[in-house]
C-alpha cells in the first residue's frame, strides 16, 4: 500500500491523465503482477515470442515503435533495441525505472501520448449536461516520433483504450456501463484504433484479449463476455488463454480466465475492423 502511495505521488504523469485514473490503472497493474505474475508468465512468454517472430520477419529494421508500453512485462525490449535502430515507446504514462531502463539502453526513446486523443475533451467536457449526451470522437494519431516505423506493435491495449475512460464517465458523469450509447462508443474507440494500424505502411503487430471468461471453483464457467464488442479481427496467428485473475484474485470461487490472440502481420484487408463479427 505504501508503495503504492509512493509510486503515485512520485510517477511523473499530466494532471489530466492522473484525474482520468490512468495512473492508478498502472499502478493497479504492478500490484497485481507482484501478487499474481507467475500465473501470467506463460501469457507474458507468448507475447515476447509472437513479437520477436513479427520483428523476425520485417523486412526493414529501422524503426519499431509498441504502443501500450507499461511496465514493459510482454515487450522483448532488450531484443527490439538489438534488432532495429531505433525504438520508440508509447504509453500515456511513461514510469521514471522505464525511463532509466531506456536511458541505459541508449536507441529507444519513450514518449508520453494518448493513443485515442480523448483525455483532454473528456476532462473538458460533462458529457452528462451537454446538448444530447454527446462523447467526445476519438482521434487517433502517432506522435511525430514514431511516423514511419518498420514494425508497429499494439500490444495488449486493445480492449484497455476504453476501458479507463469509461470508468471516468461512470464514476464521475453518471454513465450505466450497459448504455447502448456508451458499449457504441466503446466500439467505435477499438475500431479507431486499428485503422490507424491500417492506415500505417510499416508492418502491424497485434496483440489483445478477446474474449472473457469467469469460471467458478470446478472450472465450469459461468459468463462469457466479448471483448470485441463485435469488431473482427481476421484470422490469428496464434491464440491462448491468460489467467487475468486466478482463483483467489476476486474471491475464493471465481476466476477470469481472457483469450488472447497475436496477428505478427496484422492487416485491415484480412478483418474489415468496422463490420460486425456476429
Ligand atoms: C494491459 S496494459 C499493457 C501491458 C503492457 N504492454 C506491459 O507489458 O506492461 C495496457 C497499457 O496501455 C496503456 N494505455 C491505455 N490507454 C492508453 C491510451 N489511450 N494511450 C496510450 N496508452 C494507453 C496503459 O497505460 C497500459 O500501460
Amino acid at each position: 500500500m505504501l508503495v503504492e502511495l509512493y509510486h503515485y505521488l512520485t510517477t511523473p504523469c499530466s494532471r489530466t491523465h492522473r484525474r482520468l485514473g490512468y495512473l492508478t490503472d498502472l499502478l493497479g497493474l504492478q500490484a497485481r503482477y507482484r501478487r499474481i505474475g507467475d500465473h501470467w508468465q506463460q501469457h507474458l512468454d507468448n507475447s515476447r515470442r509472437l513479437i520477436l517472430q513479427s520483428a523476425q520477419q520485417c523486412t526493414r529494421h529501422n524503426k519499431v515503435t509498441i504502443i501500450g508500453s507499461g511496465l514493459l512485462l510482454d515487450t522483448p525490449l532488450t531484443q527490439l533495441s538489438t534488432l532495429f535502430n531505433e525504438v520508440i515507446l508509447i504509453d500515456v504514462i511513461q514510469s521514471r525505472a522505464i525511463r532509466q531502463h531506456c536511458k541505459q539502453l541508449g536507441n529507444v526513446t519513450p514518449v508520453e501520448h494518448d493513443i485515442t486523443g480523448l483525455a483532454e475533451s473528456l476532462i473538458g467536457n460533462n458529457t452528462r449536461n451537454n446538448t444530447n449526451n454527446t462523447l467526445p470522437t476519438s482521434v487517433a494519431r502517432l506522435p511525430k516520433a514514431a511516423l514511419a516505423s518498420d514494425l508497429i506493435i499494439s500490444c495488449n491495449l486493445l480492449t484497455q483504450l476504453a476501458h479507463t475512460p469509461s470508468h471516468y464517465l461512470m464514476k464521475k458523469q453518471g454513465w450505466h456501463e450497459d448504455d447502448p450509447q456508451l458499449q457504441q462508443w466503446q466500439r467505435a474507440i477499438m475500431a479507431e484504433h486499428l485503422s490507424l494500424l491500417a492506415q500505417q505502411d510499416g508492418q502491424c503487430c497485434l496483440i489483445c484479449d478477446t474474449h472473457h471468461e469467469y469460471h467458478d471453483k470446478s472450472g465450469d464457467v459461468i459468463e462469457q463476455q466479448q471483448r470485441l464488442l463485435g469488431l473482427s479481427l481476421g484470422e490469428a496467428d496464434q491464440q491462448w488463454q491468460w489467467p487475468i485473475a486466478p482463483l483467489g484474485e476476486f474471491d475464493k470461487q471465481h476466476q477470469l480466465l481472457a483469450t488472447v490472440q497475436g496477428f505478427c502481420n496484422w492487416s485491415a484487408t484480412t478483418s474489415n475492423p468496422p463490420q460486425d463479427s456476429q
